[in-house]
């Protein structure tokens, strides 16, 4: 066991130094990033309610469906200070703030907390929301916090990251081409810029991890498997509204989101597959018998799931959120 924790702080010092190395190349820079004010009404223009007006007009023709999967992916995004807390509690990493472990979590978290940002302010002046009940579930999921299966260990929380940010990317560039097709180009605008961020995180984070496979190959083929039994859980899994217990409404939720096509079974394998396609599964060498079987395992899994995800049937229930107004 000493041997094994041993070898997990080694290879995470060698892989810190990628972390620090790769900050300006997977996060931007942030004087000339896109910044939430360059999308929304602007309060010291004479036009500023006249543009509110536009804004709610075009709101005014989103599916029912696509504001609550709206509304769940924007909380999921405020409840950024639960993500951030869980990295800098992972263990074998070096806590020096100007270390790599660290300095990215900083800097991953200064990119992200613009998403809630943006969304929140959108939803609050398109006049869909009923804005308390939102802000009481946001509340809640923060306090709630998750428990999502990484443990302390840094290879399931890279594991984990670069599957959820995939997942991100999926859904907010689904709500996008959903919200232009509704006419409303201004939010189809932003979930682009959105997913565009999340592309760029799932980018590094696959990297991080494919640099973990170069030096300890096993180690990181069962914390894979791990992971994919243990199912990855959506960060919002806790979800719930006001007087509910925690996570009835996250159900509600992804009913919506595979309703819509936003966020569904077969995009979990997708996902799945991409990544055992980008970490060269296959061809992965250096494996015990315990690491043969992980990978085997891996696999096999897309087809499992894929059987799994054909006979499952779209969810049909309308369910009213407290969230929405009428
Ligand atoms: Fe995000
Ligand atoms: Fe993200």
């Amino acid at each position: 066991m000493i041997f094994f924790e041993e070898k997990r702080k080694e290879v995470m010092k060698h892989i810190e130094k990628f972390m620090l190395e790769k900050i300006s190349e997977y996060l931007k820079p942030v004087d000339t990033i896109w910044q939430p004010s360059d999308f929304l009404p602007d309060a010291t223009r004479e036009t500023f309610f006249s543009e509110i007006k536009e804004l709610q007009e075009s709101a005014a023709g989103l599916s029912y469906d696509l504001i609550a999967v709206l509304i769940g992916d924007t909380i999921t995004e405020e409840a950024l200070p639960t993500y951030e807390s869980w990295l800098t509690m992972v263990e074998g990493v070096s806590k020096d703030e100007e270390g790599g472990w660290m300095k990215w979590t900083r800097h991953w978290t200064s990119e992200e907390n613009r998403h809630g940002d943006l969304l929140n302010k959108y939803l609050f002046l398109s006049g869909r929301v009923n804005m308390r009940m939102m802000e009481v579930s946001t509340q809640y999921l923060i306090a709630d916090g998750f428990e999502i299966g990484t443990g302390r260990d840094p290879y399931r929380n890279f594991i984990y990251t670069s599957f959820q940010e995939l997942a991100t990317n999926v859904s907010h560039r689904r709500v996008a081409s959903q919200a232009k097709k509704d006419g409303d180009t201004l939010l189809s605008k932003m979930c682009g810029v959105i997913a565009g961020d999340e592309a760029r995180h799932a980018k590094a984070y696959k990297y991080f991890i494919e640099k973990i496979f170069e030096v300890d190959p096993n180690e990181a083929m069962i914390a894979f498997e791990d992971m994919m039994r243990k199912k990855i859980v959506m960060p919002a899994h806790f979800l719930r509204e006001v007087g509910l217990k925690v996570g009835q409404t996250f159900g509600h939720f992804t009913d919506a989101a595979q309703r819509l096509g936003i966020y569904t079974a077969i995009d979990y394998v997708d996902i799945l597959k991409e990544l055992i396609d980008d970490w060269h599964i296959e061809s992965v060498t250096d494996l015990t018998e315990t690491g043969e079987k992980a990978r085997d395992y891996i696999m096999n899994l897309p087809d499992r799931l894929l059987r799994v995800a054909e006979r499952m049937k779209n969810p049909m229930l309308e369910y009213k959120f407290s969230w929405i107004n009428g």
